[in-house]
């Protein structure tokens, strides 16, 4: 059961492709605290996922766009005010796709055409989402907008390949743009840096599944899971986390503090 901490709120959701998906279940505890919400994905996406049930179950209008495209983003920043009735009060950036590691290439053989397509998706998407918002004067004073990261932005993880600069580009742009649209109108960008999570973007990397345990054995809290996650970025929607800007925050159960774990060496 919701608190209506973002009663009357509009919001753009990105990324949310299966019921896995931390974009998922951002969006349902969004609506669950009175929220409304459009939805966005690649057409691609939109044909092998699972959106439309999601839109469909809760009545959220879905709208393509490939977050390369400005065209794209201009026709969902314009409809989804026209759907919500009005500004946009928070916005959720959770894309990450890397095409090297996708198709297994080791980080010392990167091929670079594929790693800057990569950081077209994962990170210059972000810069095109908040350009396209602020040129048209589309987000509340006030209003949230948020980036899911993770900690190879800042520590070295063999297994992420070119990700690891993606989520420092992203982290980058999150306290760049968010100088620019304080100063015009109050709005507030943060990133999120998340624990690693089972979905199919995270499975997407080879020995994944060891990874998360050995994660989990690390944090004192334990791995934060994306429904935890979910729950942030609600915090970080609503009126409660108002004076929060440019800032990289970890919700990773105290993993990004952490030396070593005598338990993750257990493992
Ligand atoms: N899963 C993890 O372990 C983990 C940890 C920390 C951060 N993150 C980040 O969380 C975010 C969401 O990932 P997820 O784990 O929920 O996986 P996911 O695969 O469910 O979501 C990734 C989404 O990106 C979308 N996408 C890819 N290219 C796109 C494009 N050109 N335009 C628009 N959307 C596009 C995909 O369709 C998909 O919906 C990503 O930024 C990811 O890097 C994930």
């Amino acid at each position: 059961m919701g608190n209506n901490l973002l009663e009357g709120k509009r919001g753009i959701i990105f990324g949310a492709l299966d019921e896995k998906s931390i974009a998922w279940k951002v969006a349902e505890r969004c609506i669950e605290e009175g929220a409304k919400i459009t939805l966005t994905n690649t057409p691609a996406a939109l044909r092998f996922g699972q959106l439309k049930e999601l839109g469909e179950k809760h009545g959220a209008e879905i709208i393509p766009a490939d977050a390369t495209n400005m065209e794209d983003l201009e026709n969902l920043i314009d409809k989804s005010m026209e759907v919500l009735g009005g500004k946009i009060d928070f916005i959720l950036h959770s894309i990450g796709m890397s095409i090297n590691v996708r198709k297994g290439k080791s980080y010392t053989e990167s091929n670079h055409q594929w790693m800057q397509k990569t950081f077209d998706i994962s990170a210059i998407s972000f810069h095109k989402v908040m350009q396209v918002a602020y040129k048209k004067d589309a987000v509340s004073d006030w209003g949230s907008i948020l980036g899911l990261t993770y900690i190879a932005a800042q520590r070295t993880f063999s297994f992420y390949g070119e990700m690891a600069e993606s989520k420092a580009l992203l982290e980058s742009y999150a306290r760049s743009f968010g100088y620019h649209f304080g100063i015009k109108n109050k709005v507030r960008v943060n990133t999120v840096s998340q624990s690693p999570t089972k979905t199919t973007a995270g499975e997407g990397i080879k020995g994944f599944g060891t990874f998360v345990d050995f994660a989990d054995q690390t944090s004192p809290l334990g791995n934060a899971d994306a429904d935890q996650c979910a729950d942030y970025c609600v915090f970080m929607f609503s009126d409660l986390s108002k004076m929060i800007t440019m800032q990289n925050l970890y919700h990773d159960g105290g993993y990004s503090m952490m030396g070593v774990n005598p338990e993750a060496l257990k493992v």
